[in-house]
């Protein structure tokens, strides 16, 4: 039981360090597109297709491996961890909501930088809230 914990917990760090790792690395990617030449466009798009899929797997791999550790040592009680748990639970709220208004909204709508930047305060308030809670 134990074993499989801490491999769900490794799992849970390594997704967090590739979704990390595309928050900082997309506005770069981002910004160089912006008004480039197509030949540009043509190299820069598909890096940051790469990035986008990158981070979707890592928010799964997050929510998959967190429900499975909350019910192998929690007991899948939420409540009982306390309000730094449901902080997080709530900012993990904020991240999805975020990813689907990129899917679906236009980004004449609302602008991908902002909704980058969104995500990205919420992650940091999510690793502040897990180590609030945890550690
Ligand atoms: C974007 C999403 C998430 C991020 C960035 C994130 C981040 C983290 C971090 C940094 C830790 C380590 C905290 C420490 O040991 O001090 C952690 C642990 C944990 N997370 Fe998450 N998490 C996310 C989503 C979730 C979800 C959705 C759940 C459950 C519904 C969850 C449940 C847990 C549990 C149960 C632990 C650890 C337990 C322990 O060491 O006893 N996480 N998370």
């Amino acid at each position: 039981m134990d074993i499989t914990f801490n491999i769900l917990l490794m799992l849970h760090l390594g997704a967090l360090v590739v979704g990390g790792a595309t928050t900082v690395a997309m506005p770069l990617v981002g910004r160089q597109m912006a008004g480039a030449a197509p030949e540009t466009l043509g190299r820069l798009g598909p890096i940051a297709r790469r990035l986008q899929l990158n981070s979707r797997i890592a928010v799964g791999v997050l929510l998959v491996t967190g429900i499975a550790m909350l019910w192998l040592r929690y007991g899948g009680g939420a409540g009982a961890l306390g309000p730094w748990f449901l902080a997080k639970l709530a900012l993990v709220g904020v991240i999805l909501v975020c990813m689907v208004l990129g899917m679906v909204v236009s980004p004449a709508t609302i602008r991908p930088p902002v909704l980058g930047a969104i995500m990205r305060a919420a992650l940091v308030g999510i690793v502040v809230c897990s180590v609030m809670t945890f550690g």
